[in-house]
This record gives C-alpha cells, sequence and structure tokens, in this order.
C-alpha cells in the first residue's frame, strides 16, 4: 500500500468548481464507482463533502498509473493528483454539484483495499436495517447519513451558542446515580466496592438540575444521555440524548418564551427554515378530547366529534349500553370516503380493537344513499341531523366509535393518524409546532391500582387545586407542559415544587410512605430546606428533534450507533456475557440459563 507522504490534500471533492479549472489539485477519499471505457476510465470520488469525477485517460498518463486505475474497485480508499478541466457541454452532469469540472489523474497513489462492501454505499438503498446496523460504518459513510450526523452536530452547535448567550451554564451530572424516577426502569451498574449495591444510569438529570438551582446557578442546560429501559419503538431508544434546562425566579411563560426563542434560532440556523412564534397553545383537556391525544398532529384537521345527543335513546343496544354508563359515541369525517371498500372497513375494526374499542361503526354517506351497521335504527332524519352537525356531505364517511371516553378518544384518535395518512393529508414540509398545557398531575394505574405521576413527582399541582391533592387526585391539573410537533412529543416540562411540605404531600399522594419518600429522595428533601428558589425547566429529545429536521422516520437514522429493536448494538455485539471472574468481583451470581449459541440472539 503507498501513503501518502509529500502529498497534501488541497480540496474536499464536493467543493471545486468551475473557478479551479485549470489548477492542480489533491483530493482523498473513497472510491464510488468506477467505469471502463478501454482507454478511459472514470471514477466517481467521494469524500465527507460530496462526489467528483476523477478521469485516467491512458494517453496521457503513464503506464504504471493507468494500470493502477484499472485494478481500482469501490470503496478503495485513494489519494489523486491532478488538473481541474471543464466538462464538454454534453457531459455535464446537473445532478452532481461538481457536475461540470472532472479531474484529470496525473498521480494516483491506492492508501488502501477494500472487501466488496454488503450493500451499495449510496442513499436510498433497500437494505435490511439489521444488515445496515452490522456493517454501520459502511452505512454512515451513505452521504444521506453523513448529512444527518452533521446535521445532529449543528443542532448541538446551535443550542449550545443560543444558551450561553442567554447565561446559561452547561453543568454534567452523574451517570452513576441514585435511580431518578421519570416512569421507565431503570439500567443498573453494579458497584465492586460496595458488594450488593447498584448505581442506576439516569433517566434524566432532574433531581440534579433542581439541586443546581437550589445550589443557586439559576440557569442550567445540558446536553445529556439518559437511560430508560423500555419498550423500544421508532422513536424511542434505550439510551437518547436530551437538552435539559432548568431555571430558578421564573413563570411559566418565562420559560415557554425562551423556547420558543431556541426553536426559531435552531431552525433558522441549523435548515434555514422560518418558524413563526410564538407556538399555538392547546390545553391538554382540549387536545383529548378534540384530537384523541396529548400529542395532536395538526398537520390536518379531522377534529373527532360528540355524535351521543343524536344516537342517544334509539333502540340501537350498543350505542345506548355505552351512553347509559357513562360513556359516548364520537365519530370522525374523512372527507371524500364514502366508497371506502369493505374489506378495509373490516381492517379498520381490527385497527381500533388494538386501543381498546370493542367495535367501530360507521355511516357512509354515498350517492346511492346512506349505508350504516345502524341504519335500521335510526330515521332518514337522525342521519340528516348527524350529517348537519358533523358537515358530512354526500361522499363522505363517518368513523364512529362508542365506549369510554378515554377509550373513544384514544381509538378515534389513532384512526384518525391512519386515515390522516391513508387519505394523503399530511404535507411532509409543515411544521406544526404546539405546546400542550394545564396537563393533568395524575393518571390512574389500571396494573398497579393507585395513582402515579403524569409527568414526575416534583412537578407542581396549580395552585388551586392544592386542597384536592389527597382527596380528588383525579381533578388537579399540573403546571406542566410539552412541546409538539408534527404529532411528536419533542419536549416536555414543568413548574417545579419547591416547598418541602408540598412535596411529601405529592409523595404521600402517589402512596409513599414518609419512610419511603425519605429512603428515595431524602437528600432531595433536605437540600429543599435550605432556601430552594422557585423553579422549573424541561427537556427536549434531541433525537427526536432532528429526526424531524432531517425528514426521517426513525431516530436509529439520527444516532450513529443505535441499538436495534432488542436493544443489542448487533455491530459490537452489546450486550453479552461477561467472564465469571467478572462477575465474582461483582458478587453477582446470574439466574438466567446460559445461552447455548453465543451467537443465537446476534441478529435480533
Ligand atoms: P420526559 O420524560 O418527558 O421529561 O423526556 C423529555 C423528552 O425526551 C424525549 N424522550 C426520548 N427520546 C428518545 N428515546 C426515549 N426513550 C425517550 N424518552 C423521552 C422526548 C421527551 O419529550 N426530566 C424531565 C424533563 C423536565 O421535567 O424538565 C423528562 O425527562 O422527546
Ligand atoms: P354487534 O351487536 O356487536 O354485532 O354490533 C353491531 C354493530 O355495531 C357492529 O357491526 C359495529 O359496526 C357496531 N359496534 C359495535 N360495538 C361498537 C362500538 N363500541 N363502537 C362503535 N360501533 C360499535
Amino acid at each position: 500500500m503507498e501513503t501518502l507522504e509529500g502529498m497534501k490534500r488541497t480540496h474536499h471533492c464536493g467543493d471545486i468548481r468551475k473557478t479551479e479549472v485549470g489548477q492542480e489539485v489533491i483530493v482523498c477519499g473513497w472510491v464510488s464507482r468506477r467505469r471502463d471505457h478501454g482507454g478511459l476510465i472514470f471514477v466517481d470520488l467521494r469524500d465527507r463533502s460530496g462526489y467528483v469525477q476523477v478521469v485516467y485517460d491512458e494517453a496521457a498518463m503513464n503506464e504504471g498509473t493507468f494500470h493502477k486505475a484499472e485494478s481500482l474497485r469501490s470503496e478503495f480508499v485513494i489519494g489523486v493528483r491532478g488538473k481541474v478541466r471543464a466538462r464538454s457541454e454534453e457531459t455535464v452532469n446537473p445532478k452532481m454539484e461538481t457536475g461540470d469540472i472532472e479531474i484529470v489523474c496525473t498521480e494516483l497513489r491506492i492508501l488502501n483495499k477494500a472487501k466488496t462492501p454488503p450493500f451499495y454505499i449510496q442513499d436510498g438503498i433497500d437494505v435490511d436495517e439489521k444488515v445496515r446496523l452490522k456493517y454501520r460504518y459502511l452505512d454512515l459513510r451513505r452521504p444521506e447519513m453523513q448529512k444527518n450526523i452533521m446535521l445532529r452536530h449543528r443542532v448541538a452547535k446551535v443550542m449550545r451558542d443560543y444558551f450561553d448567550r442567554n447565561g446559561f451554564l452547561e453543568i454534567e451530572t452523574p451517570m452513576l446515580c441514585k435511580s431518578t424516577p421519570e416512569g421507565a426502569r431503570d439500567f443498573l451498574v453494579p458497584s465492586r466496592v460496595n458488594p450488593g449495591q447498584f448505581y442506576a444510569l439516569p433517566q434524566s438529570p432532574q433531581i440534579f438540575k433542581q439541586i443546581l438551582q437550589v445550589a443557586g446557578f439559576e440557569k442550567y442546560f445540558q446536553i445529556v444521555r439518559c437511560f430508560r429501559d423500555e419498550d423500544l419503538r421508532a422513536d424511542r431508544q434505550p439510551e437518547f440524548t436530551q437538552l435539559d434546562i432548568e431555571m430558578s425566579f421564573i413563570s411559566q411563560e418565562d420559560i415557554l418564551t425562551m423556547m420558543e426563542g431556541m426553536i426559531k434560532e435552531l431552525f433558522q440556523k441549523s435548515i434555514g427554515v422560518d418558524v413563526p412564534t410564538p407556538f399555538e397553545r392547546m390545553d391538554w383537556d382540549t387536545a383529548m378530547d378534540k384530537y384523541g391525544s396529548d400529542k395532536p398532529d395538526l398537520r390536518f384537521d379531522m377534529p373527532l366529534m360528540d355524535i351521543s345527543e343524536y344516537v342517544k335513546g334509539s333502540e340501537f343496544k350498543v350505542f345506548n349500553a355505552v351512553i347509559e354508563s357513562g360513556g359516548m359515541v364520537k365519530c370522525i369525517k374523512v372527507d371524500g370516503y364514502a366508497d371506502i371498500p369493505r374489506r378495509r372497513l373490516d381492517d379498520l375494526v381490527k385497527f381500533v380493537q388494538i386501543y381498546g374499542a370493542k367495535g367501530l361503526a360507521w355511516i357512509q354517506y354515498s350517492e346511492e344513499g346512506i349505508k350504516s351497521p345502524f341504519k335500521k335504527f335510526y330515521s332518514d332524519e337522525t342521519f340528516a341531523k348527524i350529517a348537519e352537525a358533523t358537515g358530512a356531505k354526500t361522499g363522505d364517511l363517518l368513523l364512529v366509535v362508542a365506549d369510554k371516553r378515554l377509550v373513544v378518544d384514544t381509538a378515534l384518535g389513532q384512526l384518525r393518524l391512519e386515515m390522516g395518512k391513508e387519505r394523503g393529508l399530511i404535507d411532509p414540509d409543515a411544521l406544526r409546532f404546539l405546546w400542550v398545557v394545564d396537563f393533568p398531575m395524575y393518571e390512574w394505574s389500571d396494573e398497579e391500582k393507585r395513582w402515579k405521576a403524569m409527568h414526575h413527582p416534583f412537578t407542581a399541582p396549580r395552585d388551586e387545586d392544592i386542597e384536592y391533592l389527597l382527596s380528588d387526585p383525579g381533578r388537579v391539573k399540573a403546571n406542566a407542559y410539552d412541546m409538539v410537533l408534527n404529532g411528536v412529543e419533542i419536549g416536555g416540562g414543568s413548574l417545579r415544587i419547591y416547598n418541602a411540605e408540598l412535596q411529601e404531600k405529592v409523595f404521600e399522594s402517589l402512596g409513599l410512605t414518609p419512610e419511603q419518600a425519605h429512603q428515595k429522595f431524602g437528600f432531595m428533601m433536605d437540600a429543599f430546606q435550605y432556601g430552594t428558589p422557585p423553579h422549573g425547566g424541561l427537556a427536549f429529545g434531541l433525537d427526536r428533534l432532528v429526526m424531524i429536521m432531517a425528514k426521517c422516520d426513525s431516530i436509529r437514522d439520527v444516532i450513529a450507533f443505535p441499538k436495534n429493536q432488542s436493544a443489542r448494538d448487533v455491530m459490537s455485539e452489546a450486550p453479552s456475557e461477561v467472564d465469571e471472574k467478572q462477575l465474582r468481583e461483582l458478587s453477582i451470581r446470574v439466574s438466567a440459563p446460559k445461552k447455548k449459541d453465543k451467537n443465537e440472539n446476534k441478529d435480533n
């Protein structure tokens, strides 16, 4: 192999333009494509800036160099000295940024060879993600992935600049901590020097950032890794990055405004998009009632509508029983879809069942008249009234669910998203920001039969609801807010409790005895006794933000080395078994049966 000795790169491939014509340049990179035209060889050379075409002309160069060029294969690493020349008009490639020039090679050095890669290093490939993750270094070499990772860098840079300029300090908090409850399971780390004891990796720096307010830093931010052992989805990873923020002596309004300013600057400076501020606000009750979601996608409308009053008191038992037991009948209107195929309706019945609905009904206001599974139970007049109330015209479809409020809202909210996609109602370029405010303080856990904090237990209840903390937790609203973008929760936060007594009361309402509260959060309660300023903050999911900015469907596409759906890193094969010796040192005995085949899980 050759070296770059005496050959110093002068340009990046993608940066060369017509202004360089006639100059000698030195470029380095990977062979993307080699086309052999007999006495002429063309190579598309790629580095992180883009591509440039290099020409090897047998007639114009020494035999050895041309011979070397013949041996080039995809992904060989080379250095090229050559002269830039303008391409003739008919050979200009308008698809390439460097498409009106090429480099005529005078010296070629092969710096390294490469095996044939398992997939083409190019955009838009159709390759199983398993393979992409196993060969992540090759996947990351693809221009679209390079762009995503570079965008991520820029995003972090703009954030740091914004917060620095606004008087925030970036302060690191520990990775080995006592568990911080954010509602997910902890990743535990055994302590060798404290046998039988464990650290938890932080689910977020929540408690530390609050203690930094007690410590008087006033404005804190951190771009920080968080760890949550939860089931994975397209927008969830076991380790992910937050932009975490906390401020003292502020109102909720101050926080929202500061964050809108950050988002505006971020979109402007990193992708050149102007985001109008202030953002729309919607209280949680309205979001649930109108869109069946606490993170409504406002890129299209299609609200949920209550038609209980029109369908009650009839012979149709399904609706009657629901309404009589305190439930409701709601629908969404899908414009121009009265001719939905019957088979699709059957699929949609199954779809809503995933979200707990017992069934789905519909009204097709079709040209031939009304079609509905409950047609025989209602008069034409009722169907006309429903049409008037919902704005349904001939050609439109109503999809109807009857159940308890939460089930109806959730099922129809999901169905709304499904219909929005199916009917092409979502503008892929739209950016619809929204603050969802006035979240409930608690949600009921059927599984655990107790009230749980909807955000986290340090969130301040609204002053006027404090009296109901113990007597009627369900009605207590919190000073909590989420930022939603295109139906994705990109951030969330709250004003915090800063009074030790109120904090104790909230722990009590969550079913913690004073002893349990002390054991878990004693250090925080202690800190709160020494002069805690009123404070609040929030955290953004940085991966989710970058995912949307990069127009990707999964946060895995904006994380250099993500885990797969089974929380595995298939490239390095983590997690893995460890030596008996390591376990002994940690005083750990593993009760899980040993894997027979070490590679069994490798590709999951
Ligand atoms: P929360 O739990 O809402 O709040 O998290 C803040 C934001 O982090 C993102 N996020 C995730 N992103 C990827 N993978 C995950 N598994 C994941 N979990 C959460 C979301 C979410 O909005 N300490 C509080 C914030 C505060 O109160 O200041 C917190 O962590 O975009
Ligand atoms: P059933 O009496 O269960 O056969 O239901 C008769 C029709 O009522 C079904 O075909 C559905 O269209 C509709 N239906 C049943 N349950 C519900 C529900 N929970 N919400 C809306 N429609 C329902």
